[in-house]
Parts: structure tokens; sequence; C-alpha cells
């Protein structure tokens, strides 16, 4: 069957390598399958849930769409579009809210990491934020969707919705389900990439000498290895650097090489450091060549936001016509 694959990134700044590995190079790899559509989304509504600077937010909509594209994301292939060009989305998330219990909400990991980093600014909106999730996921009735390992509640709460709506008024959504193979990318000091912590993040457009630096004076190894003639601990305790390597490196024989190497002290941690941004430099230089090339096009990135936009809402405003009807809503 085929698979209607959806996902969005919020806007609230430049990618990050989590961000990259996590999401955006599985958005690439659906892509590229013949038995898929894809919708691939920049999440402006989600992100005034912590950003209320206009220009703010404007800017960084256009960078992040020239992002998708320099990663490879191609609008001839792809369904590019901005979640605020589709009126219906929010309306969904008025009728899925009605079959959404309040209290179920208020307990998700991903609300209440929000709450903790944004103490201010709860509001409704932020309460709400995965049902407009759901909105996003069930207009196109998606049936795969490609994120990183943090957004799993937010999904299983899609899910949820999803079958509550066809329990009650008769299946309409197919139940999504999630990659199997979902990430979750450690930054600097071993915790996880976030954009919201620039000190622990790779930014995509940054330097290969830059990240070097970067990873050599404050990558977080195994902190138990003091001298060079330590063995390491690779899987247990090196915090950054080698579990980067098992996602970053090609090939499996080629990690566990590394592995063997450090537990066996014949590599220093400066030399693990080495091969991994040689790893990272393989992915990010072809990506930073193609963002340079579409840096300033930003007419043509609006043409193509206009038509993604046409098309996604085509497909969306079919399914919440018929949940309207469903629900007993008609449009005098
Ligand atoms: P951030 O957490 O940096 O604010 P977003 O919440 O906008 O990023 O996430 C956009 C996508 O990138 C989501 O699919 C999310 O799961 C994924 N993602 C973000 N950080 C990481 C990470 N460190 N590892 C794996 N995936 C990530
Ligand atoms: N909440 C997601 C994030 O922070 C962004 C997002 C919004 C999303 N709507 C979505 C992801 C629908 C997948 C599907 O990364």
């Amino acid at each position: 069957m085929e698979d209607i694959v959806l996902s969005g990134i919020r806007a609230t700044g430049r990618l990050h390598f989590g961000n990259f590995l996590g999401a955006v190079q599985h958005f690439v790899e659906y892509q590229e399958r013949d038995d898929t559509t894809c919708l691939y989304f920049v999440a402006d509504l989600h992100t005034l849930t912590t950003l209320d600077n206009p220009d703010e937010l404007r800017t960084n909509l256009m960078e992040m769409v020239k992002d998708y594209l320099a990663a490879g994301l191609d609008p001839e292939r792809s369904i590019i579009y901005v979640q605020s060009s589709v009126p219906e989305i929010t309306e969904l998330c008025l009728y899925l809210g009605m079959l959404q219990p309040l209290g179920d909400l208020m307990v998700i990991p991903t609300y209440k990491d929000l709450v903790r980093r944004f103490p201010n600014k709860v509001s409704h909106g932020l309460v709400t934020y995965p049902v407009l999730m759901a909105a996003d996921i069930l207009g196109p009735r998606a049936t795969l969707v490609p994120v990183g390992e943090d957004q799993v509640p937010n999904v299983e709460l899609a899910r949820d919705l999803a079958r509550r709506f066809n329990n009650r008024y008769g299946d309409l959504f197919t139940i999504p389900r999630m990659m199997s193979e979902m990430v979750r990318v450690v930054g600097l000091d071993g915790a996880k990439m976030g954009k919201s912590d620039a000190d622990n993040s790779i930014d995509i457009s940054a330097s290969i000498d830059d990240i070097r630096q970067r990873y050599l004076q404050r990558g977080i190894t195994d902190e138990q290895r003091v001298r060079r003639s330590d063995p390491g601990d690779p899987y247990n305790r090196c915090k950054s650097v080698y579990p980067l390597h098992e996602l970053v490196t090609a090939g499996e024989v080629q990690t566990r090489t590394i592995a063997q190497a450090c537990m066996a002290a014949q590599i220093g941690c400066a030399d693990c450091k080495h091969m991994l941004v040689d790893g990272i430099a393989a992915v990010l230089l072809p990506f930073q060549e193609r963002r340079r090339e579409i840096a300033d096009k930003d007419a043509e990135v609006r043409e193509i936001l206009h038509e993604g936009g046409k098309k996604a809402r085509a497909i969306i405003a079919e399914t919440v016509a018929e949940v309207r009807d469903r629900m007993g809503i008609v449009l005098y």
C-alpha cells in the first residue's frame, strides 16, 4: 500500500545536526521511494507557542525552507508548504479538540518539557499543541510520520485521536505509524541536541573547522579514560562522540572497528573526534554547497510554498469536509 508520509518542523531557528539526522534526512529518504506521497511543512503556528517576534518567525521560516531544499527535498517529488497556508488544519484542530480529554494534555511529556523551558508562556495554545499536531497528521490522512524520538508522545496522541474519531463517527483515518529507526542525536555534552541549547548543538551551517574545534575542546567522551593508554568504553561511557559515530560513520564494520580500537587504547579520544568530524563533513559539505546556491532565491522559495500550499490544501480540505459531515456541521 502506498504510504502518505508527513512531517513538520517548527520555525524556531536554524536547523541543527539533530534535526538533520533525526528528521530531515529521513524526509529525503522517503521522498526517493516510489510508493510514497510526501508532505513536509513548516509548523509556523506551533512556533507561536514559544516565539512572539514576528520578524524572527518570518526570517526563520524562509531559512528553514532553504535548509529543506538544500538537504534534498524536491518540490517535484514532495509537497512543501507552510502550516498556516492551509486554514482547514486549524479548523480540524478544533473538531479534534472536542474528542480530546483535557487532563491527558497536561501530563504529556512534551508539554511538561515546554512548561519547564518556557514557564512564562503556558498558554491555551501550548496545551493544545499536540491536538494541532494531530490535525497536521490526520488532515492528509498520513500513514507514516518520520520524527525524532522526542516526538513519540505527540504522535501517540494523534493515533489515539484517530481511533477516537473512528470509533465515534465511523472509520475515516488510518492509524499513522512511526519509523522503526527513530534516533536521539546527542550534542557535545551528551544531552539531546536541541535548538534551545546552542552550546550543545551543531548548527548545520557551521564551518567544519568550527565543528572540529568545538568537538576537540568540548566534546565529552569517556570521563573515566584519563590517560591515552587507558582502555575506553565507547558503548557505555562515551557521552558525545561514539554515539554519534553510530549515526554518522558509514557502515557497521567501520563503527565496530572504531569501538574496538578505543577499547584496546589503540586510538585516543582526539583521533576518534577527528574521524567523527570527517564523517560529519561528508554529510554537511554537500548540503552547505547547495545551501549557498539558494541563499538568495527568496522569490523561488515563495513560489514553491505557494504551489505546495495549494496542493496540500486540496488534499486536506477533502478530509475536513468529510469530518464536518460526519460530525453534523453544515456550511450554510
Ligand atoms: P528542537 O528540539 O531542536 O527544537 P524541533 O522540536 O523543531 O527541534 O524538532 C524538529 C524535528 O527534529 C522533530 O522531528 C524532532 O524529533 C527532531 N529532532 C530534534 N532534535 C533532535 C535530536 N537531538 N535527535 C533526533 N531528532 C531530533
Ligand atoms: N512538534 C514537532 C516538533 O517540535 C513539529 C510538528 C508539528 C510535527 N506538527 C507536526 C511533526 C506533525 C510531525 C508531524 O518537532
